[in-house]
């Protein structure tokens, strides 16, 4: 029998921690509606006593979402418990989580404090989160680094105090799987308490095993695994929850588990997630890589043809990929284009149909065929997570064997537009320091990565980059026929992020979280 597992979603907590990642209150926000509609059971959307803005985004997110549960991350401190407790007063399902590093690594070197005090602070941290709600979840960071016995004690004492999920973290991605599973089950043993709390999985993908992992620890009775889409996460990331969803129906028979995510949502939410941050999955990766459902291979595609069962695993509709349709030319009027994007899963308001339809046709005379990939690509460029202050205005660039030059117009917080030349290092290089002298200001490229949309030279480029502007690390996305109007795009729009970032004078914003202080 296939037991029901929770799936507590982190993308918006620890894959927000991966440097560049940082997202915006409202770029949380309209992930959080899409991991609701994907039907993940928790949302983990911040650590409120990390900034202010975290602070504001979980209250955004406790206050839009009713179905998941929301928790709030915060450490076995009176302070960050009472920011994460406040910050989920609206939350139809609120959950504080608390968390202290368990191993006598980190007790010794980071928090410089005895077992009896770890355990003492899990246990006010416990009772004072208990104050806020009755879910509250407790971490052992470190789980698997630390003393099997003084883990068992730490977990008894946490249920006693009134947890009611206790999360065992490979907080470094070291265990193995067979390591991991042994882990769960004797603390299920030995806590005689055990049966009354859930317990949770939480691994990193330092050595490539986090989804192994985690079905390791379902394998052994956990009833919670903590993922984040697309695996974003620290350092090598956390496990992938499509890994984890698709391998729990793709072999279910094998590994007994079921949960309530709708699989068809996968690709749309990894698409949302990779314009929001500027990072698009590797291509080989499992279930929303661009590679995951090509087959190049001439003896695979004969296979294929005859039974897609040869080589295929999961069909892509099955994650929602959608299939390169010819849907509109440049004489489809506005119906046509709003039935579209409905039969793709989006309701339009007017004021984005308009634009949309208005790129769409500037689109339609560029390119041969517009497809639903284009659509998707125009879509996700209308998706804003900060107030447009600087609008790109012009762009002209001469390009060949000489330096390039750039002229570039802005519009922004000025009357009219404002516009500046550079020469730089190829056309996006000179392109980005005209954009930068106009702007009076540094911009530093740190990542910048060029897809074409679809197949065909006409394709549209979806450029998404990370660049540093004043000390902050931000993200932006751009689209266009054109791969040098899009770079400028996708660095106006990190502008705009960067502007509002200082509006909120959110100034820890990108800043690394306090860990054991
Ligand atoms: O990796 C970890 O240990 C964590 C905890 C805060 C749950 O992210
Ligand atoms: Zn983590």
């Amino acid at each position: 029998m296939a037991r029901d597992v929770i799936i507590f979603d982190t993308t918006l907590r620890d894959g927000e921690q991966a440097p560049g990642n940082s997202m915006t209150p409202e770029a949380k926000l309209r992930l959080a509606s899409q991991l609701d509609a994907l039907g993940v059971d928790v949302i983990e959307a911040g650590f409120p006593s990390a900034s202010q803005g975290d602070q504001q985004a979980v209250r955004a997110v406790a206050e839009a979402v009713r179905r998941s549960a929301v928790a709030a991350l915060a450490r076995c401190h009176d302070r960050d418990i009472d920011l994460a407790g406040e910050a989920l007063r609206p939350a139809a399902r609120p959950r504080v989580h608390v968390f202290i590093a368990t191993s006598d690594l980190h007790l010794e070197q980071k928090l410089k404090i005895s077992r009896d005090d770890c355990v003492a602070r899990a246990e006010a941290a416990i009772r004072r989160a208990r104050r806020y709600t009755d879910d509250v979840e407790f971490s052992a960071e470190d789980a698997t680094r630390t003393d099997l016995e003084f883990l068992c004690r730490v977990v008894e004492a946490a249920i006693a105090a009134g947890a009611t999920t206790v999360n065992l973290p490979d907080t470094v991605g070291y265990a193995l799987p067979g390591e991991y599973g042994a882990m769960f089950r004797a603390v299920r043993e030995r806590v005689p308490t055990s049966d009354r709390v859930v317990f949770s999985a939480h691994c990193h993908d330092d050595l490539g095993l986090a989804v192994a992992n985690s079905l390791a620890a379902i394998e052994a009775g956990a009833g919670q695994v903590e993922c984040t889409i697309n695996g974003i996460g620290e350092r090598a990331g956390n496990a992938a929850l499509e890994e984890i969803v698709m391998a729990g129906r793709v072999r279910s028979g094998a590994v007994a588990f079921q949960c309530g995510v709708n699989s068809k949502e996968i690709f749309r939410t990894s698409q949302l997630l990779s314009h929001v941050i500027g990072v698009f999955p590797q291509p080989n990766k499992a279930v929303v890589g661009r590679n995951a459902f090509a087959h190049e291979a001439g003896i695979h595609q004969h296979g294929l043809l005859q039974n897609g069962l040869t080589y295929e695993i999961i069909r892509p509709e099955e994650v929602g990929v959608p299939r390169s349709t010819l849907v509109l030319g440049k004489h489809s009027g506005r119906h046509a284009l709003e039935r579209r994007y409905q039969e793709l899963g989006y309701e339009l308001d007017e004021a984005t149909l308009a634009k949309l339809y208005d790129e769409f046709t500037a689109l339609a005379d560029r390119k041969r065929e517009v497809l639903d990939e284009d659509l998707l690509a125009l879509l996700h460029g209308r998706f804003h997570d900060a107030p447009e202050v600087y609008g790109l205005a012009h762009l002209e660039v001469t390009c060949g064997s000489a330096p390039a030059s750039a002229q570039v117009r802005l519009t922004g917080p000025w009357s009219g537009e404002r516009g500046a030349s550079a020469t730089g290092n190829g056309p996006i290089a000179a392109a980005i320091a005209a954009i930068g002298a106009v702007v009076e200001r540094r911009i530093e490229v740190l990542n910048l990565a060029i897809q074409s949309v679809t197949s065909g030279g006409d394709s549209l480029g979806q450029v998404l980059v990370q660049v540093r502007v004043a000390g902050k690390s931000l993200s932006g996305h751009g689209a266009s026929t054109d791969i040098v109007e899009a770079s400028a795009r996708a660095v106006v729009h990190a502008l705009n992020k960067a502007s509002y970032a200082d509006e909120l004078e959110d100034r820890s914003l990108n800043a690394i979280y306090l860990w054991g202080v």
